[in-house]
């Protein structure tokens, strides 16, 4: 049983504070997670609470009801007690953010009593055997950089990586290649939220510099590396205008649905995360049925982890795939009936970071739990290297 659960406040990667939770059961078990934070939020995602409130709604409501009371190895049981304590849809009671920092802690708790690596005791023994190929944000802007560009992300996709290790290492040399290439062209690059460059370039030289980047680094290494995009479309959208707003230019949908099935054929890309609205099934649908034979189409706003929004999308054919993060939705047991909706009807799923993350790996053991076909999760700094280097040793197995 949970003997204990504590909460605390402690800084993401952006200087914020945010959740953290240790769970210790009787049995001497242990288990510390942190919650991460978005900056490109979905309208529908759970409710991320100010943290000190957070903690204080969880102390009240949800440890009582956890302390003594329910395993830490019983996730079900551990993440029903969180939905009751909160009471609500969308955990607007307790918080997103301190209930995924339980559930998450609980779960690491429940593989500590086992004496097992996180991802066993969350796949079990009948679990694939594949490793998920690392998304690299390489390039990008929207949300997470001012004055960059338009699409948010530009992410490498090691496609032909002979092992994790060495997907790993190849988006780092994109990274890198990309700096060269943007110093190259004289534009200074910053850094955005996650670690891509951040320069000041239009959308179109962007792909250039993925473009040649990628083809390098696949000449160098001799595996192929492809790259796909987080157009992250919700914050483009206007509604006042009806249509994508792109610095001076407006894309109407149609436009829109146009600009991005060309890019898929000119680019030959293997990864298009919400190229259109939050609320538009329709133009997903369309779009899917124009390319998705020949790349993934990803929600992650339209489906923000959530069943219900997930079978409406698959009853519209709306996209072949669902970016999977465990703080749009609250806990790892409704983050597992997404994957299992999602797997069931044929849909890909990309287990991901947020913009301001910590320290934590367990997305890392989740991806492999699940057999995620993709993670994303940065490229480097440290934040984003903890989850990659969790990866590295649990394709070792030295976790
Ligand atoms: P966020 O962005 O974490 O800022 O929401 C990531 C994404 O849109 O995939
Ligand atoms: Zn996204």
């Amino acid at each position: 049983l949970i003997s204990n659960v504590s909460l605390r406040r402690v800084l993401d990667s952006r200087g914020n504070p945010t959740v953290e939770a240790d769970v210790l059961t009787e049995s001497g078990g242990f288990g510390r997670a942190a919650a991460p934070s978005g900056a490109s939020t979905g309208e529908y995602e759970a409710i991320e609470l100010q943290p000190s409130e957070a903690i204080a709604s969880a102390r009240r409501h949800a440890i009582p009801r956890l302390v003594g009371e329910v395993h830490a190895g019983n996730q079900r049981e551990v993440d029903a007690a969180l939905r009751a304590a909160d009471g609500t849809d969308n955990f607007s009671e307790i918080g997103a953010n301190s209930a995924v920092a339980i559930s998450m802690a609980a779960a690491k708790a429940g593989a500590d009593v086992l004496g097992a690596p996180l991802y066993q005791h969350l796949g079990g023994t009948f679990r694939g055997e594949n490793f998920p190929i690392p998304l690299g944000n390489i390039v990008g802007g929207g949300e997470h950089a001012k004055e960059a560009t338009n699409i948010q992300e530009f992410l490498a996709a090691p496609v032909g990586a002979p092992s994790v290790s060495e997907a790993v290492f190849a988006n780092a040399a994109v990274h890198a290649r990309a700096s060269e290439i943007l110093d190259e062209r004289g534009t200074p690059a910053a850094k955005g939220d996650e670690g891509a460059w951040a320069p000041p370039i239009s959308d179109a030289e962007a792909f250039e510099v993925m473009d040649e980047a990628v083809s390098d680094v696949a000449d160098e290494l001799g595996f192929e590396i492809r790259f796909g995009l987080d157009v992250a479309a919700a914050e483009l959208y206007d509604e006042d205008e009806d249509g994508y707003v792109y610095g001076d230019e407006v894309k109407s949908t149609d436009e829109q649905i146009e600009y991005v099935a060309d890019l898929v054929d000119e680019y030959e890309l293997v990864y298009v995360e919400d190229p259109l609205d939050e609320n538009d099934y329709e133009g997903f649908a369309e779009l899917t049925d124009r390319v998705g034979d020949r790349t993934l189409i990803c929600g992650d706003d339209l489906f923000v982890t959530n069943v219900e929004r997930l079978q409406d999308g698959i009853d519209a054919d709306a996209a072949n795939s669902i970016l999977i993060k465990p703080n749009q939705i609250g806990t790892l047991s409704d983050a597992f009936d997404a994957i299992e909706l999602a797997n069931r009807n044929g849909y890909e799923t990309i287990i991901s970071h947020r913009s301001g993350e910590t320290e934590d790996t367990t997305i890392a053991h989740l991806a492999v739990a699940t057999d995620a076909a993709f993670i994303k999760t940065g490229t480097v700094q440290g934040e984003r290297t903890a989850k990659l280097n969790e990866l590295i040793r649990i394709a070792d197995d030295a976790v």
